[in-house]
């Protein structure tokens, strides 16, 4: 089979091959700096709920596609998903964001848990990689994703979001072998999560570190890149252009490129904390790059955007031997809600035209 899709780009730029711009799309590409996702979600009454039904997922995944020349969409979803499915019971409170009803707390909670079954528990999400594959109708591929072992693990231990990581830091000086059987059992299930996702009918998939960065590089290797090298190595992916590329993205991760790239993914993703030339120098050709502008950089205007864009995609070619070649454009992290949707479609469109030969 030939590419399953008409626009093709992202796919071609994770395998490092020439295509005719650079292909870009962004993190949190659907979300409430869009009126119309906003109006949805009043309709449907929260974040989960839309989360939890395929069709209103599927809409909001087409949103920013229908607005902007973007070149992937990403399943509207959310990493905590999974643990919700091992019974964590996940919620959210408004202005506070996630939380977990039974949190982790030690061994014995560990010792409970087991891998989802991913049509049983997690079968919403795979309804809604159908619906969206057959309403993309292969116009641009379907990205799925997952976080991180030890990205979920920070939410499951701590509860929520935190600032200090206070209680999973502590976990992993005191109680290592707790930690390590809790990313165990996470890894077996992100796992199983990403091929299922696969099955579905998702043509890429990318892993959320977003908190791989608050680790000591000592507790990086241990805590987290590990369980991404499990990844990369145990996920079975396909071969040549029917191959689902594995993109893994990292936030203040930067540092890590080369040792990321030897877990054999097929993309890596970085924040703005690293230039993309030396993100590229460190990758040495042997995966994509992904990023990295500052989502900071939406709040400049039409005319900064245009500069920063152009820097961005210079710093990449600038270290990876003057080519473009291998690069997929985005943020270094999400978009926020106060964000202007024209600064979007100013990136977007700045982005295909420089990169244009
Ligand atoms: O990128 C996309 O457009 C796809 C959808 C997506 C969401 N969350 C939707 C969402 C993806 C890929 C995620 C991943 C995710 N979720 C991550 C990793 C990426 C990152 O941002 O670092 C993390 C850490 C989470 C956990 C999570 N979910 C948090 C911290 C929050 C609250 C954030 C906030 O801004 O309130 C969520 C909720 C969430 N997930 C929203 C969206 C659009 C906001 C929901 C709403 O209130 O409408």
């Amino acid at each position: 089979m030939t590419s399953p899709v008409k626009n093709d780009r992202f796919l071609r730029a994770l395998r490092r091959e020439p295509v005719d711009c650079t292909p870009v799309w962004l993190m949190r590409q659907a979300g409430r700096y869009l009126p119309e996702y906003r109006a949805t979600r009043a309709r449907a009454g929260s974040f989960l709920a839309m989360a939890k039904n395929p069709d209103i997922a599927c809409e909001v995944t087409l949103q920013p596609l229908r607005r902007f020349d973007l070149d992937a969409a990403i399943l509207f979803s959310d990493i905590l998903t999974v643990p919700d499915a091992m019974g964590l019971g996940l919620y959210f409170v408004e202005g506070e964001g996630p939380k977990f009803e039974r949190p982790i707390t030690g061994m014995a909670d560990v010792a409970r848990l087991g891998v989802p079954d991913m049509e049983a528990d997690l079968g919403y999400v795979m309804d809604a990689v159908r619906v969206i594959r057959r309403e993309l109708d292969g116009s641009v591929p379907l990205i799925g994703f997952s976080g991180s072992p030890w990205t979920l693990a920070c939410y499951m231990v701590q509860g929520g979001g935190s600032k200090d990581f206070a209680k999973i830091k502590a976990m992993a000086l005191n109680e290592p072998a707790t930690l390590h059987k809790l990313l165990e059992v996470v890894t077996d299930a992100v796992i199983a999560y990403l091929a299922a996702q696969r099955a579905a009918g998702a043509q890429a998939l990318q892993v959320f570190d977003t908190w791989g960065g608050v680790l000591s590089p000592a507790m990086y290797r241990e805590f987290s890149l590990r369980y991404l090298q499990r990844i990369a190595s145990e996920l079975e992916r396909g071969q040549g252009d029917a191959r689902t590329p594995l993109i893994l993205f990292g936030k203040g991760t930067g540092q890590y490129v080369a040792e990321l790239a030897a877990t054999g993914t097929d993309g890596v993703g970085v924040d703005w904390t690293i230039s993309l030339e030396q993100a590229a120098r460190l990758a040495g050709g042997r995966v994509a790059l992904q990023g990295n502008l500052d989502p900071t950089t939406l709040y400049g205007n039409p005319e900064a955007i245009e500069r920063e864009v152009a820097r961005t995609l210079d710093s990449y070619r600038d270290g990876n031997n003057g080519s473009r070649e291998g690069h997929i454009f985005n943020l270094g992290h999400g978009m926020s809600p106060d964000m202007n949707p024209e600064h979007v479609a100013v990136l977007v469109e700045a982005v295909h035209r420089y990169s244009a030969r």
